[in-house]
């Protein structure tokens, strides 16, 4: 049998926390065959509610769970812990100025770095959630220095996937047809949703998505506004934000990087930027990705046109004043 791997949600009491360690423990994340040990980390106010998930975790039976630790100490937290999620973190109020939320979230996300850095397992893996998701994991790679910097990713496969899902419903087709969107930058309205090397499985073959839909206008136009503005009309619609296909995208993104992404697929995953595209280094953006052996790789060698050009630029501007912006909060 498999030893269990521990798995960190921070967060853990809040909305996307409640749909994802079901997710986790039912093997969703890390396969039906991995055992998980869970631990949840959340603040003060919300230990309580936190406890409740706790006793639901337990009452839920999941044969795959080996233990729960929930806490609202961060070091009991990253203890020994392989994976960690970082769902936490302080939300935009109404009438909060952009420095002030990002100077909350900085120094969560500096003194959680900490925390992993001394007490995660070796060789530990970070995806990062919480918003501002690029940034606060750019935070966290620079007060964790010896966390390799490949562990440190942002959650940008919702994105990835309700692209997928818009070209689906476009064409009438099932998702799982559709596969080799982009979304380039930030989780951000300023994000590119890029669906020009995507490509359609038909019965005579996989043909490329932009000459099925021949319709440049839909395809420059509201498709991208579509993805770019999804959030927002989920938050209208529900009077919550996305919780449980935020979930489900985190245990994509955690599958896909651990056990690999399938052979002529690619993801969507925020990293540390190396130059690739021209994307200005030591920023974290979202760029295609191939997973092997727990390891991912930039796509290489896409041809970017004009349009897309200005758009991969656009959103690594954004980055670069957030990442301007975070470090003033430091100081
Ligand atoms: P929520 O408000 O329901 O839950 C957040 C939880 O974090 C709360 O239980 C809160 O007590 C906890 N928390 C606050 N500070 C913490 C700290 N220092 N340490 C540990 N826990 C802490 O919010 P929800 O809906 O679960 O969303 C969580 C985050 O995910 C938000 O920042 C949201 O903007 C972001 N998000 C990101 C998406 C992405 O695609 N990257 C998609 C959807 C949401």
């Amino acid at each position: 049998a498999k030893e269990p791997v521990r798995v960190l949600v921070t967060g853990a009491a809040g909305q996307i926390g409640y749909a994802l360690v079901p997710m986790i423990a039912r093997g969703v994340m890390l396969g039906t065959d991995q055992p998980v040990i869970l631990h949840m980390l959340d603040i003060p106010p919300a230990a309580e509610a936190l406890n409740g998930v706790k006793m639901e975790l337990v009452d839920a039976a999941f044969p795959l769970l080996k233990g729960v630790v929930a806490t609202t100490d961060a070091v009991e937290a990253c203890t020994g812990v392989n994976i960690a999620v970082m769902v936490g973190g302080f939300p935009r109020k109404e009438g909060m100025e952009r420095k002030d939320v990002m100077s909350k979230n900085v120094a969560i996300y500096k003194s959680q770095a900490s925390a992993l850095e001394k007490h995660a397992a070796a060789n530990c893996k970070v995806l990062v959630v919480a918003n501002p998701a690029n940034t606060n994991a750019l935070i966290l790679k620079e007060f964790a220095p010896s966390i390799p910097e490949k562990n440190i990713t942002c959650l940008t496969r919702l994105d990835h996937n309700r692209a997928l899902g818009q070209v689906s419903e476009r064409l009438n087709v099932p998702v799982s047809n559709v596969k080799n969107v982009i979304i380039w930058g930030n989780h951000s309205s300023t994000q590119y949703p890029d669906v020009n090397h995507a490509t359609l499985t038909t019965s005579a073959g996989e043909k490329p998505v932009r000459q099925i839909v021949a319709d440049d206008e839909w395809l420059h136009g509201e498709f991208i506004t579509t993805v770019q503005q999804r959030g927002a009309a989920i938050i209208k619609a529900r009077k919550l934000s996305s919780a449980l296909s935020a979930a489900s995208s985190a245990c994509d993104h955690i599958r896909d990087w651990v056990l690999g992404t399938p052979e002529g697929t690619w993801v969507s995953m925020g990293v540390y930027s190396d130059g690739s595209y021209n994307v200005p280094a030591g920023l974290i953006y979202s760029f295609p990705v191939t997973c092997c052996n727990g390891d991912w790789t930039i796509v290489q060698g896409l041809p970017i046109d004009d349009l897309s050009r200005k758009k991969l630029d656009l959103t690594a501007e954004e980055l670069t004043e957030e990442k301007a912006l975070a470090y003033s909060c430091l100081t």
